[in-house]
């Protein structure tokens, strides 16, 4: 019977990798080893009760009494707190989905990799703060990472079987977000409901704002350069409104290779959950002719500056990945607590990018994960007084 482990269980990469264990088998087919939660108590006990897994974690360590009360006479472990999330990781399991969002979601994929587990990695922050630790820890333990982002699964399965340094370039498609077709004057009084809509995709808060500044895609976009170890500039961006294609390679025989589906993110996760062999899944099946027609158009600079940004932490390397993402994730917090405008999240990024080269650093191989954890807490912290707010706890 296969062992799996579920990180980020009660949101929507969670939901859906759920449905997918349930569908091919649930607790007949799978040894569920832990599901793990940030705050909402309520649906991992109830995600818990019927996956019976080893344990159950709660992120936020003052929940866990309730998150006890919850399952308690069920059978299952509880455990709470950011630490527990990592001692969970370390418990041996054949699969592993890492779905937590943000910077919190890379200590527990990295301690996952210690048992040579097959890692579904969801969390595309982790290759973008600590993409070449991850990637040698992977292969010091004769672990497996699979990519589940939709383009990044795209990409490998188009990959497949080729010699990478044939590639000329690949392009990552993007459905433009909420603000698309919005005249760029407009966008600095976008509400954090309007960003929170996405036209194609249905998928976690932040991650959904993050697609209207395009800020995901900045993070996609290295994410593919850690993963794939191509070239920052061979790696391209279309805006693509339909969100049929997910990514293409093109090879330097002029032929290219594009991966098609409708817009569900249970294809790549039910991809890295059987692979290398394909199961039924029950996505919806692509239609071109109802499509009628795909559309395509070059991101506008001065709608997605993100993209721009991304392009220098790649040039920089080092440091820069985790710098980059904990400024955003300050930023996109502060947006979401109408402490700033949409507009504004760029210009702080940037702005604690070029404090952090200033005082020099950024370019640093990351060495160890702490290297990795004290940039992103000194960057949270620039951001924060960037933006004039008072210091938070920390996340990671
Ligand atoms: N959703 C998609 O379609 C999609 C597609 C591609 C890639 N991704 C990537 O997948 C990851 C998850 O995205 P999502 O859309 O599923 O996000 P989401 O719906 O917001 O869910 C995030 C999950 O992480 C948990 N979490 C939040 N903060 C945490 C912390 N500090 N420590 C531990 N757990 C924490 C949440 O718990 P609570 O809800 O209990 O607080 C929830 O289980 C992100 O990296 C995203 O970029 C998502």
């Amino acid at each position: 019977m296969r062992s799996l482990s579920i990180f980020g269980a009660t949101g929507s990469i969670g939901e859906s990798t759920i449905d997918l264990v349930a569908r091919q088998g649930g607790r007949e087919a799978f040894r569920i080893v832990a599901l793990t939660g940030g705050s909402n108590v309520g649906r991992l006990a109830e995600q818990a009760r019927t996956l019976r897994p080893e344990v159950a974690v709660i992120a936020d360590e003052a929940r866990l009494p309730d998150l006890r009360e919850a399952l308690a006479g069920s059978g299952v472990e509880t455990a709470g707190g950011a630490v527990a999330v990592a001692e969970a990781a370390e418990r041996p399991a054949d699969w592993i989905m890492s779905g937590i969002v943000g910077a919190a979601g890379l200590v527990p994929g990295f301690r996952a990799l210690s048992h040579g587990t097959t890692l579904a990695l969801a969390n595309k922050e982790s290759l973008v703060t600590a993409g070449p630790l991850l990637m040698a820890e992977a292969r010091r333990h004769g672990a497996t990472i699979l990519p589940v982002d939709s383009e990044h699964s795209a990409l490998f399965q188009a990959l497949g079987g080729e010699d990478i340094a044939t590639v000329e370039t690949v392009t990552i498609t993007a459905s433009g977000g909420a603000f698309r077709d919005w005249p760029l004057e407009r966008l600095s009084r976008a509400t954090v409901a309007e960003a929170s809509t996405h036209p194609n995709w249905v998928m976690g808060q932040r991650i959904t704002i993050d697609s209207a500044s395009m800020f995901n895609k900045a993070l996609e976009v290295i994410e593919v350069h850690e993963f794939f170890g191509i070239a920052p500039e061979r790696i391209e961006v279309l805006v693509h409104p339909e969100s049929l294609v997910h990514a293409l390679v093109a090879f330097r025989d002029g032929g290219v290779i594009a991966h098609l589906g409708a817009p569900d993110m249970r294809h790549a996760i039910g991809y890295a959950m059987n692979w290398p062999e394909r199961a039924h899944l029950p996505v919806a099946r692509l239609n071109l002719a109802a499509a009628g027609r795909l559309t395509f158009a070059a991101p506008d600079p001065a709608r997605y500056p993100a993209l721009r940004l991304a392009r220098g932490v790649m040039e920089t390397g080092g440091l820069a990945g985790a710098a980059f993402n904990a400024a955003k994730e300050v930023a996109l917090d502060a947006f979401i607590a109408d402490a700033i405008r949409f507009t504004d999240m760029a210009g702080v990024v940037e702005g604690v990018l070029d404090r952090l080269s200033g005082l020099g650093g950024l370019e640093k191989p990351a060495e160890s994960l702490d290297m990795v954890l004290d940039m992103d807490r000194t960057a949270r912290r620039l951001a924060r007084e960037a933006m004039r707010l008072p210091a938070a706890a920390e996340r990671t």
